[in-house]
């Protein structure tokens, strides 16, 4: 479906007389809406502000529909925003770029080639590296997610949590700075999971890469964030955010009072914004129409 651009607002911090920014991310009342039914607009996000520093790991949080695959997406340079300014490392994102990569929740591997070869593939496309590196890179990274032995395997081979460990070191292979994640470990059974959180962590530990991470899971969000963006129901909005001040690694953490406060904290939050929320898409709705399929 169409974007509808609802209006042009400046394109980096700058014109918008915004004196600039440092930070890595910048996000400044960003709105995305999408062209519905009978010209209908459907406003999915609205006025979003958040701006993230190189190393961070942050969470966005929020009820189903409330726009935060269309923040990954635009942020991925895949969509255009609507309205406001998002910029990356002060440069307005208006395309996807070798910088940032994407990990969807389904691992969308190629089924015709091995473990190795799906992980050689993106490096393939951008024509960065030569065949032989390709596959000392990816080989390299198939022993940081614990499948250098599955390198020959195809992925009909491999069960859910390793299809999903490919997919991660899929995207590590092009050494993204910004890694967005869309609920990589949604489908995964609760010990794979966690065993997956830890590795992401450790691979995070590296100071450049910076990660935006989706999801439901407030524990999840807990235990990967150093912050938790929370997000009203559509149009989402981020209405509160919690600093995640527990030392990292977190392998011990999950049953320790800090815990369970922060996660109790965010479920109360994650609460009141879901009522905040149904109000918000009442009165969309009036203005735009219902546009529920
Ligand atoms: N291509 C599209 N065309 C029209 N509306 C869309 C499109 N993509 C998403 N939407 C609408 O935008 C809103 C936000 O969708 P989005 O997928 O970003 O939500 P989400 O927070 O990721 O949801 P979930 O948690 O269920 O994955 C929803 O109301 C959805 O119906
Ligand atoms: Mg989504």
């Amino acid at each position: 479906m169409a974007i509808a651009r609802v209006s042009t607002l400046p394109e980096t911090p700058v014109e918008a007389g915004l004196g600039g920014t440092s930070s890595y991310l910048y996000a400044s009342k960003v709105s995305v809406a999408y062209a519905g039914r009978d010209a209908d607009i459907v406003t999915a996000i609205d006025r979003i502000d958040l701006s993230i520093d190189r190393g961070e790991f942050v969470c966005l949080l929020g009820p189903s529909g409330c726009g935060k695959t269309t923040f990954l997406n635009v942020v991925a340079g895949f969509l255009p925003v609507s309205s406001g300014v998002l910029t990356l490392k002060g440069k307005a994102i208006d395309r996807p770029g070798p910088d940032r990569a994407m990990v969807f929740q389904q691992p969308g591997l190629l089924p015709w080639r091995d473990v190795l070869h799906n992980v050689t593939f993106g490096l393939e496309m951008s024509g960065r590296m030569r065949r032989r590196e390709a596959i000392v890179r990816a080989g390299e990274l198939l022993e940081l997610v614990g499948l250098a032995e599955f390198a020959r395997s195809f992925p009909h081979q491999l069960s859910g949590g390793m299809q999903q460990r490919v997919n991660l070191a899929r995207a590590l292979a092009v050494r993204p700075e910004l890694l967005l994640l869309d609920e990589p470990f949604a489908s995964v059974d609760a010990q794979t999971r966690e065993s997956l959180q830890a590795e992401l962590l450790a691979i995070c530990k590296a100071p450049e890469v910076t990660a935006l991470f989706v999801t439901h899971d407030i524990g999840e969000a807990v235990f990967l964030a150093d912050r938790i963006c929370i997000l009203t129901s559509r149009p989402g909005r981020i209405v509160r955010e919690v600093r995640v001040r527990l030392p990292k690694p977190r392998d011990e953490v999950r049953l320790k009072p800090e815990f369970l406060a922060y996660v109790q904290e965010v479920s109360g939050v994650l609460r009141s914004a879901a009522a905040t929320a149904g109000k918000s898409e009442n009165r969309e709705e009036k203005r735009h129409g219902d546009d529920r399929p």
